[in-house]
């Protein structure tokens, strides 16, 4: 630091995502006390803030930002008696809310406290270094020993030392976890931005999810899936809830689970499910999926469908996450570390999951052959090939991409499974190029957005299902005749289709429920093409976070 040695070795530091307050330099973490002597950095919302922050202006603190978070600085100042460890427990009494909190304190400089409630927070061992982040890339370059925290219990760190207390203030022995993930996998490898190069680790991220889990003989095995075929005969219906990107695999999964386990499925965002008083007993198995397995509105739809009886199988990618310690049955995706805040690779890996569970399902209940789930198993295994095939095209992709980058609003359709992988093309093009998108199911043109299409607009069709492919490829004709330019992403059966359309990808035969893996890369590699030449900030789009843990 300018001006002389600066002999502090502890720090704090937060990337915020604006809850309260507009981002700016005064609303920035770290917060401190109106003595400056304690700093706290804080990831969650504090409910309360409102009558904290008045008793304390009343007490003479002084605020300057408009966040809920300055409230826990002046707290713990007030509750400051020469012990920070003291004062943090104390203060924890007065919040209401989420947080994972790390506070500083300038007369005990050595010292870290971190605090956690239904916020991640985890604690990364080094060798006379410790570290606390919310996600585990954070410290992979340092370590990939850590605890994790959990809800209530406050942690103190210091270079060469962690102790961990419970709520009733008791030493806790926490259990040291190894992370094998690669510290190479939160660095960029050479690749412009981690979007595109999670993109490209999808062929292996999807070998990495059904290693061990498909048998020499072709069984399916998930060990971490307690279900056996009396327990899924006492379900009356599956509910599936997630958010975002997690929740596009999950309307895939209930389409294999309906086809192959004939259990009727209902699928919810986890934002309306916590709010609709959903129908839960102990007949409901309640499967929800997540990457970051942080996800609050997710972790709260299981709290929701636990207290009502509900078994609660998880789709996640972090080991020892929320939801995964929330969950009964948990299958990993083990997709690695995903950086960019637009999912890719979690999001293959979750469909990937979601078709060996409905087999596994299938097969429980009688539904499926050995031969039916035998070819289903040979094409999922072949996906990473045919996903190859895809990003081998990438120059075609972009090439449409950067033709077509000035257009502001763009619709994908589809049918069926190649509705949902619209779904997340659609979601992808919104989240990172900031272009109007929407997806329509191609049937539903008719009824509406079809008076939208003009001179040159821009139409995504996927047209992987051969039961619906000639009734895609009318609605191609039809908005071609319209005058939009077209983009078909389809199966190597049908040539033909080049004519129709302005550019076409067609993937090597596949089983269909098997096609939307490689037919959602086109996709993807269309939006990052079309981010990248409007300029926008791909891995980090803005107004938008990779976990959200906050409502
Ligand atoms: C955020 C991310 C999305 C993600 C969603 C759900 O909105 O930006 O990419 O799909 O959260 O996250 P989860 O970790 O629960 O899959």
């Amino acid at each position: 630091m300018e001006g002389g040695s600066w002999p502090q070795t502890t720090g704090i530091g937060h990337t915020r995502w604006a809850t309260h307050g507009e981002p700016s330099d005064l609303n920035a973490h770290p917060h401190t006390s109106t003595d400056g002597k304690i700093a706290v950095v804080h990831n969650g919302i504090i409910e309360n803030y409102i009558p904290l922050k008045e008793k304390l202006i009343a007490q003479g603190h002084r605020f300057v930002s408009d966040t809920d978070t300055e409230v826990i600085a002046h707290l713990v100042s007030s509750n400051y008696k020469g012990d920070i460890l003291e004062a943090v427990k104390e203060t924890v009494k007065e919040l209401q809310g989420s947080y994972s909190v790390a506070v500083l304190c300038q007369d005990e400089p050595d010292k870290l406290i971190a605090i956690r409630k239904n916020s991640p927070l985890i604690i990364g061992l080094g060798e006379g270094e410790n570290f606390i982040a919310s996600d585990i890339p954070a410290i992979l370059k340092h370590t990939r020993t850590i605890y994790l925290l959990d809800n209530d219990e406050v942690a103190v760190l210091t270079k060469d030392d962690v102790k961990v207390y419970d709520e009733l203030g008791k030493e806790v022995e926490k259990q040291s976890l190894k992370i094998d993930w690669d510290p190479g996998d939160a660095e960029k490898g050479g690749y412009d931005h981690f979007m595109l190069k999670e993109i490209h680790e999808q062929p292996r991220a999807i070998q990495d999810t059904l290693t061990g889990r498909i048998t020499e003989d072709g069984e399916i095995k998930l060990d971490d899936i307690k279900l056996d075929k009396e327990t899924l005969d006492n379900f009356d219906h599956i509910q599936i809830v997630a958010c975002g990107t997690a929740y596009n695999a999950g309307m895939l999964g209930k389409q294999y689970i309906e086809k192959y386990a004939r259990i009727p499925v209902e699928m919810e965002a986890a934002s309306e499910y916590r709010y609709k008083n959903p129908i839960v007993s102990d007949k409901t198995l309640l499967i929800v999926l997540s990457q970051s397995g942080e996800t609050a509105d997710t972790l709260a739809a299981i709290d929701i469908a636990k207290k009502q009886g509900a078994r609660v199988l998880a789709i996640t990618n972090v080991v020892g996450s929320s939801i995964a310690r929330e969950a009964d049955d948990i299958l990993y995706t083990n997709a690695g570390p995903e950086i960019a805040v637009a999912s890719t690779k979690a999001y293959v890996t979750q469909v990937a999951c979601m078709l060996l569970i409905a087999l596994y399902m299938g097969e429980l209940k009688g539904n499926v052959t050995k031969e039916e789930a035998d070819e289903v198993l040979a094409a999922l295994k072949e996906s990473s090939d045919l996903i190859q095939r895809a990003l081998d095209d990438a120059d075609k992709i972009k090439d449409f991409a950067y033709e077509h980058f000035k257009n502001e609003d763009m619709y994908l359709i589809g049918r069926g499974e190649d509705y949902v992988t619209a779904m997340e093309g659609s979601l992808k093009i919104k989240e990172i190029s900031y272009v109007h998108s929407e997806s329509f199911p191609a049937g539903e043109l008719k009824h509406g957005p079809i008076a939208l299409i003009e001179d040159g607009t821009v139409v995504l069709a996927v047209a992987t299902q051969e039961n619906t492919f000639e009734k895609l490829l009318s609605n191609i004709k039809e908005v071609k005749a319209r005058g939009a330019h077209v983009l078909a992403i389809t199966s190597d059966d049908h040539p033909e289709i080049m004519t129709e359309v302005d550019q076409a990808f067609l993937i090597p035969k596949t089983n269909q429920v098997v096609a939307p893996i490689p037919a959602v890369v086109y996709l993807q590699l269309f939006a990052y093409y079309l981010a990248v030449a409007r300029g926008c900030d791909v891995d980090k789009p803005k107004n938008l976070a990779k976990s959200v843990t906050v409502e």
